[in-house]
């Protein structure tokens, strides 16, 4: 029976074995970044050499430790993390981090395989080898050695590439994307993408499960724990390409297999699968801060007429309706519409419109039981101010929260250059969903509506 992983997130006592006074050594970083943290946790360096490691005293090996730990850090060279993980066993330790590379990834898979003879029927969990650690951002606590901080949030983060996890914290930084946790999991030597998953879909700090994958070690345990997840879970699988799937065996040792098969499987078990990073935090945003749709008819208002034109294409295009409206929204939208104009869906506010327009049309549509969800578009035509614009989708998501109230999601879309841009801005630290492209939006409705489509499912089994 594997331990949970709530010791792994939350420990109340840690050691770094391989912590270093020398500052440009990773066995520093990671002691540091456990230090700085706002966690509350006794901290115990452990280097044979040392008698203090940043004002902390110094161990020389785990079994003086005068307490059961909780988690472990290793960062030593890697034929000496054995006896290092020996040492784990017979002081039962509950949970290693082994950063250390040089193992699987390299070729090298019977140095793994006698690691798993040494851990045995011991209840000790290992993260990695070859792996960055984790971020707990709910908590407070950094058991890594990367520098980036991320901010926190709803979005949980699993990733099979320790670059590429540290690169997706600044990503989703810049983006307003915050995040619950984040870990690597390096070669999955025990912690696998299904444990942690398994144990998000209990965390009430994370609404959404994000991964990045080069392949699974058990596809059966990784679907299934997808599937029994109550929460949507994204997944980026790279190697797609025959020369994808070349790197993919360079980078992680990882099968990349048949990528139709990954993505059927991944559709089968209920995951969406995203084509990169960039999509996957644009619907992780849609997901956290918006109800799911309740169907695939979408409502598109908009000051540009081109803008809608590409909206419903990009919609149609990912499997979304864009049906015309019912008398009753017709003669609502006619009464708010200038004179020679006439409404039509996608519905043209012409590009004067402002702040009053943008509102009594989308609230015309929200009310509307033929739309399950609405894109408000903006063109900066130079005729009304974005500031029109993005003040009624704050008013109407902040202020009003009418997503919450008619269970329909309200995404946003923009075009212009500076101006706008320092509004959107104000808009995703608010977490409102606005997208820089149709496509992206019309994406991130499919994500909602695909959520719905799940939770659907779940209610009838
Ligand atoms: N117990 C405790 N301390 C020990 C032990 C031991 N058994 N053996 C050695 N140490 C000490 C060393 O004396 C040293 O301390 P010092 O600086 O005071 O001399 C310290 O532990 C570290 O040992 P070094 O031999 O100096 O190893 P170094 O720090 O250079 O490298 C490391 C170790 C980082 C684990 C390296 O082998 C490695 O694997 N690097 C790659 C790590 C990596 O990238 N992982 C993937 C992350 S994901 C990503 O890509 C972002």
């Amino acid at each position: 029976m594997k331990q949970t992983l709530d010791t792994f997130f939350k420990p109340k006592s840690i050691a770094v074995v391989g912590a270093s006074k020398n500052t440009t050594k990773i066995g520093h970083a990671a002691l540091k970044n456990i230090l700085i943290s706002d966690y509350i946790c006794n901290l115990y360096p452990i280097n044979p050499k040392e008698k203090e490691i940043l004002g902390l005293k110094c161990y020389k090996k785990i079994a003086d430790i005068p307490e059961q730990l909780d988690l472990v850090l290793v960062s030593v060279p890697a034929p000496f993390v054995p006896q290092i993980v020996k040492d784990c066993v017979a002081s039962n330790v509950k949970n290693a981090i082994i950063i250390s590379s040089g193992f699987s990834e390299v070729g090298d898979h019977k140095a793994e395989e006698a690691i798993k003879k040494i851990i045995g029927t011991a209840p000790l969990r290992i993260l990695g080898p070859n792996t960055m650690g984790y971020k707990n951002a709910s908590d407070g606590l950094d058991a890594s050695f990367a520098f980036s901080t991320p901010r926190k949030g709803n979005l949980a983060l699993i990733s099979q590439s320790g670059a590429l996890s540290i690169g997706m914290i600044y990503l989703a930084n810049n983006e307003f994307v915050g995040l619950s946790k984040i870990v690597g999991v390096g070669n999955k030597l025990d912690i696998d993408d299904d444990d942690l998953i398994d144990y998000f879909s209990q965390d009430p700090e994370t609404k959404v499960i994000g991964l990045y994958i080069e392949g699974v070690k058990n596809g059966r345990d990784f679907m299934n724990s997808i599937k029994a997840c109550p929460k949507p879970v994204l997944v980026v699988k790279s190697g797609r390409s025959t020369a994808g799937a070349r790197a993919t065996a360079s980078h992680t040792g990882s099968m990349a297999g048949s990528d139709k098969i990954y993505g059927a499987a991944i559709k089968q078990a209920g995951g969406i699968r995203c084509r990169d990073i960039v999509e996957l935090f644009d619907m992780a945003r849609a997901l956290a801060g918006q109800p799911p749709a309740q169907g695939n008819r979408i409502g598109i208002i908009t000051n540009g007429g081109g803008l809608g034109i590409m909206l419903t294409d990009a919609c149609e295009q990912n499997g979304l309706n864009i049906p015309k409206l019912s008398a009753p929204t017709y003669k609502k939208i006619d009464k708010i519409l200038p004179d020679l104009i006439k409404p039509n869906n996608p519905v043209d506010l012409v590009a004067d419109a402002g702040f009053y327009r943008y509102e009594a049309c989308t609230k015309a549509l929200l009310e509307d039981p033929n739309i399950d969800g609405v894109i408000m578009a903006s063109v900066h035509g130079g005729y009304a101010r974005p500031k029109e614009f993005t003040g009624a989708i704050l008013k109407m998501i902040r202020q009003q929260k009418l997503h919450e109230e008619y269970k329909k999601p309200i995404l946003a879309t923009w075009v212009g250059g500076r101006e706008f841009e320092d509004l959107v801005l104000d808009l995703k630290a608010a977490g409102v969903p606005i997208y820089p492209s149709s496509w992206r939006t019309a994406r991130s409705m499919l994500a909602l509506y695909l959520e719905g489509e799940r939770i659907k499912r779940e209610k009838n089994e």
